[in-house]
């Protein structure tokens, strides 16, 4: 009898598909001032009393920018086929403009050549949260300059990788360096900002990306795929049978509440680039704060996109029938405890992963990818050696499962990508939680392949084939 995800391996096979794992420059580099690197506006954050759990920073992290070499023998183990990694800007300008630093594009030069070497395919984020100080000291993303900057910046990546490295994503989840960066203090640079001065800062993000997605076609000597990572949590029904609750729960996940938490909102984002237009329901409350010339810029905005990249960790609400027979949601963090937790108290929901590609592509009709996925969990190393996560195997199962049904039904699906490869520095949680496929003991540096490194490792080479187990 044919499963739904029986029917999945078929296509699996049929279609095109990329396993990958997903990391960031900040997240596991370290080497935060060598060979000419400039400060980022997380290497200043984390030194402020308080601002990171037990005072973590960035100064060694995973030490990956001297290790990247054993990382990447650690990779091909694997058998990963891709690599998404970011750039470190002011990594190759220390002041954010410029002249380029000369060892930091010779890094990431070397880091291609050698992902290149072992057949793995390197997709660069270009932004992931690392300003450089030198450009928050001129107003960072309120800077109406800051559009451009970005543009040059991606100029000089481009120039110099672009001959090698196909696959670009201009920003990782705007909606987060900006929600709870720019407003919920929670983040670098730690602001709180008005709507007045948010709702500009979000356009020039926007605008940054379609400067920036000129610049890699203009520069790009292989025929580049861009797409930009978005967050999606989306709201997801209780019964999928329920259609009312299906059309309940794709309106939650595309409503902009301008008096809520709109930075996090996922059409904001994603129908101006997508689409070439803001919402109605955003604009209605937010629409005033827009900068002089906002329509002007949407054909900018909205530069044609390869793809749609998509980060998904778990469902933000769920749509159910109350007592009385009416729709009602219930928020993720009254999901109950028949509902199992990630050690970041997120919700495991597979389901996420079916419901999220397919809402994205109902709307925006084009290929999804996934950029990230995964969870934290308390892993150590045993006493035989080993790291065992059987927590981290069965998320991993379930949400493959849901993500492989999307496909089966007719989302084009094109790939995943593991958040993470190793257990690396979690922002301003500091390193207290475990995302690692590997994990990594920060005081020697040791690296230990988790049980669910082997597990992925058998996924990737059997094309998905486990998934039904
Ligand atoms: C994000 C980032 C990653 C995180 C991961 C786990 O989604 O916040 O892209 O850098 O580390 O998502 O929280």
């Amino acid at each position: 009898m044919s499963t739904p995800a029986g029917s999945a391996i078929s296509n699996l096979a049929a279609s095109p598909f990329v396993w990958g794992t997903a990391t960031a420059s900040f997240q596991i580099e370290g080497a935060w001032n060598a060979d000419g690197k400039g400060p980022s506006i997380w290497d200043n954050f984390c030194r402020k009393p308080g601002a990171t759990h037990l005072g973590a920073t960035g100064e060694v992290a995973c030490d990956h920018y001297h290790r990247y070499a054993e990382d990447i023998a650690l990779m091909a183990d694997l058998g990963l086929q891709a690599y998404r990694f970011s750039l470190s800007w002011p990594r190759l300008l220390p002041q954010g403009t410029g002249s380029g630093n000369p060892a930091g594009l010779d890094f990431y030069d070397r880091l291609v050549d050698s992902l290149l070497a072992k057949g793995i395919a390197p997709w660069v984020t270009l932004y992931h949260w690392d300003l450089p100080q030198a450009l928050a000291a001129r107003g960072g993303w309120q800077n109406p300059d800051s559009p451009k900057w970005f543009s040059e910046y991606t100029r000089l990546a481009v120039e110099r990788l672009g001959d090698r490295v196909a696959h670009w994503l201009t920003f990782n989840e705007p909606q987060i360096f900006t929600g709870l960066a720019h407003r919920m203090t929670l983040h670098a640079p730690g602001h709180n900002l008005p709507d007045s001065e948010l709702v500009p800062l979000v356009h020039h993000v926007l605008l940054a990306h379609g400067l920036s997605t000129q610049a890699i076609r203009a520069c790009a000597r292989l025929a580049p795929r861009i797409s930009w990572a978005t967050i999606m949590l989306p709201t997801t029904p209780v019964d999928e049978k329920d259609s009312e609750l299906v059309t309940a729960s794709r309106h939650a996940t595309f409503r902009v509440d301008p008096a809520g938490h709109w930075p996090l909102s996922h059409s904001w984002w994603t129908d101006p680039i997508y689409l070439g237009r803001y919402p109605e329901d955003g604009l209605a409350g937010l629409g005033q704060h827009l900068p002089a010339g906002w329509e002007r810029d949407l054909a900018t905005i909205a530069q044609p996109m390869d793809f749609l990249a998509m980060n998904t960790y778990h469902s933000r609400a769920r749509a159910e029938r109350a007592p009385d027979g009416q729709v009602r949601f219930r928020q993720e963090n009254e999901f109950g405890p028949q509902t199992p937790r990630t050690h970041f108290h997120w919700p495991v929901t597979p389901e996420s992963l079916y419901w999220g590609p397919r809402f994205l592509h109902e709307r925006y009709r084009l290929p999804i990818v996934v950029t990230e996925n995964g969870l934290s969990t308390h892993d150590w190393v045993a006493l035989d050696g080993a790291v065992h996560d059987p927590l981290r195997i069965d998320f991993l199962h379930r949400y493959l499962r849901d993500l492989m049904r999307a496909r089966a039904e007719g989302v084009p699906v094109q790939g995943y990508f593991h958040w993470s490869l190793l257990d690396n520095l979690e922002w301003a949680a500091g390193y207290e939680h475990r995302f690692g496929l590997i994990h990594v003991d920060f005081s020697t540096q040791k690296r230990t392949p988790k049980d669910s490194a082997h597990w992925y490792r058998e996924v990737i080479r059997t094309n998905g084939a486990r998934l039904q187990d």
